[in-house]
Order: structure tokens, then C-alpha cells, then sequence
């Protein structure tokens, strides 16, 4: 059965993108078979992400009907399938994005959509294509309000909520505490993902940090919530992966 979850947020810039990429490449080093959608139409991001070109055919151009969706899947060596939008005019129409994805449903075991912020129809186009929602937020109190928003949106449409990754995470004072995140959202949090240079690294060289550096803290932080996501429990770290993940810290490019 294949699973399709957009991810969503609310806010904008709290790390949707960067979030469903790597999870997407995590899944995919799991032994999934995962596709990622740019349900982004006014942000189109996703392309940049995976160092796809900006002329290829586009999911824009599959739902003008002006393209078959083979045309614009583009197949990464991280192993996931990528369909990119671009940038264009578009009238977010649910009906057709969800019907874009029939030849995927039975084939992928996990198709995951990267929403747009807010809470307008383009958002709204993506959660009516998915059975689930995943919320990602910053731990600052404006994108947790927002994200909360964007969950009663999902709530509406029936859709279930995977859970809550918290990205961007710095252990600063001024976070707001898990308590309290739970009290505000009240969904789980499945995985704090930390704000690291290794991550705006993957994203200038164009390539998802889970590929680029898979045993980076950020890497592992992600591989946890793509456990997560599976239901599967986050197996122990041992001694070994630690140090690894501990030289990580310090490896030049
Ligand atoms: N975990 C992280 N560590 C460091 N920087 C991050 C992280 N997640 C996101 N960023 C930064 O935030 C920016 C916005 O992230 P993005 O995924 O594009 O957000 P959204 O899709 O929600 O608008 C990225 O370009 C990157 O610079
Ligand atoms: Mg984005």
C-alpha cells in the first residue's frame, strides 16, 4: 500500500523542503521506494534541492496536460524519484494533483509531498491529494501557532496526522519546551532535526544532507524520524555510529 503524505506547516521557511528531501532520501536507504512531489507551485523548491535543471518538464506541465507524468519524473542517485514543479502561473487544483498520482498509488511504497506555506488552496490541493499530514515547525512560538493552524486544516479534511518534526532545532533557551509544544499542537513530536551547517551545506551543493553526509548528526536526526514515520522503533546507536557521527562533526568538506 503505498502511503502519500504531504508535509506541511503553516509558516514559511521552517525547513518543509529540506524536511520532506531528506526524509524521502532516508526512506529510499531503508529499502523504499519513495517519489517526491513539489506541491509548491508559488515556491517551487524541490528541483533546487536535488540539483534537478530548470528547464525539464515539470508536474506544471503534467497537470496542463501537457506532458505524461513519466516525462517529468526525474530518478536521483540518492534512489528517490523527484517530480519537480516550477515556478509557473497555476490554479492549484486538488482533483487534478490527486488524480497525477493514481499510476504511483500500488507502485511506491511512500509518496511525499512538499506543501506550500499558509493555509490556501495550494495547501489545501496537497492535502486533499494525501491521506496523511506531516507537521514540521520551528520550536519558536509563532511557527508551532501556525503549524497548529495548518493542522486544524488537515483535521477538517479528515486526513491523519503522522506527527510533528521540530527542525532547526539549537537548544537555545528561547525555544519553547516540549511540554509545552505538545499542550499547543497536541501531536507527537517523531523527531527533532538540529540546525546545522551540515544541512545548508547539502542545500548549496544541491543535495539532500541524508546523501551528501548520511552520517552527520542532521543525517541521523532525520533517519530517525523516517523510522518514525515507517512505525518502526529508532534502533539503539552504538557505540561505534556515535564516534562516527562525533567526526562527523569536525570533517571539512
Ligand atoms: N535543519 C536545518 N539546519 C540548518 N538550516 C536549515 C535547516 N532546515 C532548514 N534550514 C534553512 O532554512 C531554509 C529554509 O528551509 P526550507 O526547507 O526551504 O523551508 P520551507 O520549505 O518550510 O519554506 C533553508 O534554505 C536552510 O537555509
Ligand atoms: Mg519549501
Amino acid at each position: 500500500m503505498t502511503r502519500v503524505i504531504s508535509v506541511i506547516s503553516g509558516k514559511g521557511g521552517v525547513g518543509k523542503t529540506t524536511v520532506t528531501s531528506n526524509i524521502g532520501v532516508s526512506l529510499s536507504q531503508q529499502g523504499e521506494d519513495v517519489l517526491i512531489i513539489d506541491g509548491n507551485f508559488s515556491g517551487a523548491n524541490v528541483a533546487q534541492h536535488f540539483g534537478l535543471g530548470f528547464n525539464d518538464v515539470s508536474l506544471n506541465h503534467v497537470l496542463e496536460g501537457e506532458a505524461y507524468i513519466t516525462q517529468a519524473v526525474a530518478k536521483h542517485p540518492a534512489g528517490v524519484s523527484v517530480l519537480p514543479a516550477s515556478i509557473l502561473e497555476f490554479n492549484a487544483d486538488a482533483e487534478n494533483l490527486k488524480h497525477s498520482l493514481v499510476d504511483f498509488l500500488g507502485e511506491k511504497d511512500f509518496v511525499l509531498i512538499d506543501a506550500a506555506a499558509g493555509v490556501g488552496e495550494e495547501v489545501e490541493a496537497a492535502i486533499e491529494a494525501s491521506d496523511e499530514v506531516l507537521l514540521v515547525s520551528k520550536p519558536e512560538l509563532p511557527a508551532l501557532t501556525n503549524t497548529l493552524g495548518a493542522k486544524k486544516l488537515a483535521e477538517q479534511l479528515e486526513r491523519d496526522v503522522v506527527g510533528l518534526v521540530l527542525n532547526q532545532v539549537r537548544g537555545e533557551k528561547s525555544e519553547v519546551e516540549e511540554e509545552d509544544v505538545l499542550d499547543l499542537v497536541g501531536e507527537e513530536i517523531i523527531g527533532r532535526v538540529p540546525d546545522h551547517e551540515h544541512v545548508r551545506e547539502g542545500i548549496a551543493l544541491r543535495e539532500p544532507v541524508a546523501s551528501y553526509k548520511p552520517n552527520s548528526r542532521a543525517s541521523k536526526a532525520i533517519e530517525d524520524v523516517a523510522f518514525r514515520v515507517k512505525g518502526e522503533e529508532v534502533p539503539d546507536r552504538g557505540l561505534q555510529e556515535k564516534i562516527v557521527m562525533h567526526f562527523n562533526e569536525f570533517n571539512p568538506l
